[in-house]
């Protein structure tokens, strides 16, 4: 008997994983360039937070949710997005004013698996807590962008919307929801049982497309300062060079949002899953768990859709192979001070031929070899260079040579 992953889960390891290590050090470098520091929350929460934050009618808590009672009685879920537990500490801290994080860990949602759309899944994102004004929506859609075009995500393309807040939305809602009622008999059934609780999500509706293209839009129902952060972000967004297209029909899947809403679509993948990440304004969310008003907006990007598109060639794992014609201890020796050095060492534990220590050189691409002997210097090399050399020198040494 075997055990396999759990359905919709991935074991991943070498070699797929260099590319899950490049792109989440990339994630990490675009992160930083931001000023965002690193965020942590639990990966379980009270099942209620996310019924109250992102809403108890969205398909993610009514249908996807990993819920269970744990040996107190207690009702918690394993976290399906990082929005809400990261809001959430943000009260719990007590912590006032402007306040960013950037985040990056699995999610859990039970869904139908396929290429793409997993039960546990990645997600690396930010929030910017407590500020308002539509620059910081642009900083945010702008980081996304361009950590995604570093990941070389073919086709990118940014899709963005406003969502309008409390004060014009509802207006709107009643508009649509009366052009759907019209609309009834040419829309499928999961639509016309949305038009009373949620008419937005008939707009998500890939089904009803021809009913829908002359659909009232959001930004025609814009108040006047919805309307002018709105125009505020898509400047911001001409000026830093971050191309976007408007889509009436972006809505997002959760509830939270307010104004600013956009996506990141790879034009690549299956048009099942090729949001290769999203986000928004909600500035509502805090008070919804039981804070003061927060206005905040951020993203999440899927990593197992950018792993699936991205035209990255992972980066290379080891500098150099140490080969021993002596010992595996001779080796390790010799390894331990080379990465001291730091440089990326792999050696021979088993005490192989030396022949057969050379072609682990040939199938990691190593780019350099130290050959350790029963002499005080080892020889070093590089392509077609060679040098006997005290260990002591052989970082400088290929170090030099591989730049
Ligand atoms: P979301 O759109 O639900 O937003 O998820 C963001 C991204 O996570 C999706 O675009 C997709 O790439 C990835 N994703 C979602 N579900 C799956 C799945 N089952 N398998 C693989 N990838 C998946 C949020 O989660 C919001 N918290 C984003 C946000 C942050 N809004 C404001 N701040």
């Amino acid at each position: 008997m075997s055990f396999q992953p759990p359905k919709g889960t991935d074991d991943i390891g070498a070699p797929e994983s260099h590319l899950w290590r490049a792109v989440l050090r990339e994630w990490e470098r675009w992160a930083d360039l931001y000023a965002y520091p690193l965020v942590m929350t639990p990966i379980f929460e009270a099942t209620e937070l996310f019924e109250r934050g992102v809403g108890g009618d969205t398909e993610v808590v009514s249908k996807q949710m990993y819920t269970f009672t744990d040996k107190g009685g207690r009702s918690v879920t394993l976290r399906p997005e990082g929005t809400a537990g990261v809001v959430r500490s943000y009260l719990a801290s007590g912590v006032k004013g402007a306040w960013k994080g950037a985040y990056s860990g699995p999610m859990f949602r039970y869904e139908r698996p396929q290429a793409g759309r997993r039960r546990q899944f990645w997600q690396v994102g930010v929030e910017y807590l407590d500020v308002e004004g539509a620059v910081a929506d642009a900083e945010v859609v702008e980081l996304g962008y361009r950590f995604l075009a570093a990941v070389e995500i073919p086709g990118l393309e940014v899709v963005l919307n406003s969502l309008g807040d409390e004060v014009c939305r509802p207006g709107y809602v009643a508009l649509l929801r009366d052009y759907l009622d019209a609309n009834r008999p040419q829309l499928c059934e999961d639509s016309v049982s949305l038009i009373e609780v949620n008419p937005l999500r008939v707009l998500d509706c890939k089904i009803c497309t021809p009913v829908l293209i002359d659909a009232p839009a959001m930004r025609d129902s814009l108040c006047g300062p919805c309307a002018a952060h709105y125009a505020e972000v898509k400047e911001a967004l001409q000026l830093l060079g971050v191309p976007y297209h408007e889509d009436a029909r972006l809505v997002r899947g959760l509830d939270y949002y307010t104004r600013t809403a956009f996506e990141y679509i790879a034009t690549g993948l299956d048009a099942a899953q090729n949001a290769v990440g999203g986000g928004g304004r909600y500035d509502g969310l805090a008070e919804v768990l039981g804070g003061r008003r927060i206005p905040a907006v951020g993203f999440a990007l899927g990593i197992d859709r950018i792993i699936l598109s991205s035209r990255l060639e992972p980066a290379m794992e080891v500098d150099i192979f140490v080969v021993s014609e002596t010992t595996p201890l001779d080796g390790l020796v010799a390894a331990s001070v080379l990465r001291g050095q730091g440089l990326r060492v792999d050696f021979e534990t088993e005490g192989r031929s030396v022949k057969a220590q050379f072609k682990a050189v040939s199938r990691l691409g190593a780019p350099a070899v130290v050959v350790v002997g029963g002499r005080n210097d080892v020889e070093a090399r590089v392509g077609e260079e060679r040098a006997m050399l005290p260990l002591s020198d052989v970082g400088v040494w290929v170090k030099e040579r591989l730049r």
